[in-house]
């Protein structure tokens, strides 16, 4: 198989991701919850991991590295845990479904009102509209990273910058970039960043969590056992715990630390160039093929907009009906449809078709970037 779905999860793992999970399945007991070899190795296994995620991301306190499911919890647990009646926050038109429906719901049900900024997908972006969107009663801004339909990245240092100036919490979405991408939290005035395992930073599903700030304190979203204070009613104050109720994924926290520590041996500039060359190239063979849109900035021009994702549309037919050609007769993996981004696909036109995104992970190789290349080649032909 040519795997071009790395925007979705990354198939190819690290060997030593393999590893760790095979060792922890026979080794981890229930961390803080007994003293034997058992729980004591996951106890440390889970604090190693909290460190690592901090080191990468310059989170300023490894207790407050929270680990979750996936960023879809990450970001409710967030979104839910911050917010009263009446406040105000700005979003944009690149968010996934992991932040618009906690946002809508939010909305619905709690007169929470969002503002949510349209975003050029190949123009300028107008990061004055950030600061142009605030009102008094506003508390955060919400945004991603990198758009998971056309991978372009969002200019977080900016964006930071206007939230420090307002006075707002900015909460980024990393789920398209960690690993793959340096993120400086402390440099880019990131108060909470939620993140999943199983994407850039080639950990198993069911991995992720959320890193903050001292200044930041979020409601427990999930209550119940945490393995300490259990006569307290309620769920205990420290985090993690507060965040962290009941047995956590020690199995798959094995292999993200073995992730992590991949992911740091060969740093995200690293992993992010690789995947950027290719993205490029990918991008400049597609556009010299007839019948064929691509969205998000024309790189042969802006080559610097390069990120590991290039949607594109064959006149005519629908992307599902060609991500199942590309499956069925040549082995290659891709996502159509979508992609859980509605607001995305209505300002790129593609609510009706969706788009063929072809998305690159550190294991791709020029050779499939090629093979995709000819089999679009063919079935545009
Ligand atoms: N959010 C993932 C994607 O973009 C699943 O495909």
């Amino acid at each position: 198989m040519i795997y071009l779905d790395n925007a979705a999860t990354t198939l190819q793992k690290p060997p030593a991701v393999i590893t760790a999970v095979t060792k922890a399945l026979t080794q981890l007991g229930n961390a803080a919850r007994g003293n034997h070899t058992g729980a004591l190795t996951a106890n440390r296994l889970l604090y190693d991991t909290r460190l690592l995620v901090a080191q990468l991301f310059h989170a300023p306190l490894p207790e407050r590295v929270v680990f979750t499911a996936n960023a879809t919890e990450a970001l409710n647990i967030t979104l839910n845990g911050l917010f009263q009646s009446g406040d105000h926050i700005i979003t944009t038109d690149y968010e996934h479904n992991a932040v618009l429906r906690p946002l809508y719901r939010l909305q619905s049900e709690q007169g929470i009102h969002v503002t949510h900024l349209p975003l050029s997908p190949d123009g300028p972006i107008d990061y004055d509209a950030f600061a142009h969107a605030v009102l008094p009663n506003t508390k955060a801004i919400v945004c991603t990273h990198a758009s998971n339909v056309i991978g372009r990245r969002l200019d977080l240092y900016r964006i930071g910058a206007i939230a420090k100036r307002h006075g707002l919490l900015f909460i980024v979405d990393a789920s398209q970039t960690a690993g793959s991408v340096p993120i400086d939290m402390v440099n880019l005035g990131i108060d909470v960043l939620c993140f999943t395992g199983h994407k850039g930073l080639m950990g198993p599903q069911g991995t992720g969590g959320l890193c903050f700030t001292e200044q930041v304190d979020i409601r427990p979203w999930c209550v119940g056992g945490s393995g300490t204070h259990s006569f307290s009613p309620t769920q205990p104050a420290d985090y993690p715990t507060r965040l962290e109720a009941g047995t956590p994924n020690g199995h798959g926290l094995a292999g993200l630390n073995a992730a992590l520590r991949t992911v740091l041996t060969i740093g995200p500039t690293k992993i992010g160039a690789h995947e950027e060359h290719l993205c490029r190239l990918f991008y400049e063979e597609a556009a010299s093929l007839p019948h064929i849109t691509l969205y998000g900035p024309d790189l042969r021009q802006h080559p610097h907009e390069a990120g590991s994702i290039v949607s594109l549309t064959i006149d005519g037919v629908d992307s599902g009906r060609v991500a199942d050609v590309l499956a069925r007769r040549y082995d290659i993996a891709v996502r159509p449809g979508i992609h859980c981004a509605p607001r995305m696909h209505q300002a790129l036109g593609t609510q009706a078709s969706g788009t063929v995104r072809f998305s690159i992970g550190y294991y791709t190789t020029e050779e499939d970037v090629r093979a995709a290349i000819a089999a679009l080649r063919d079935i545009v032909d």
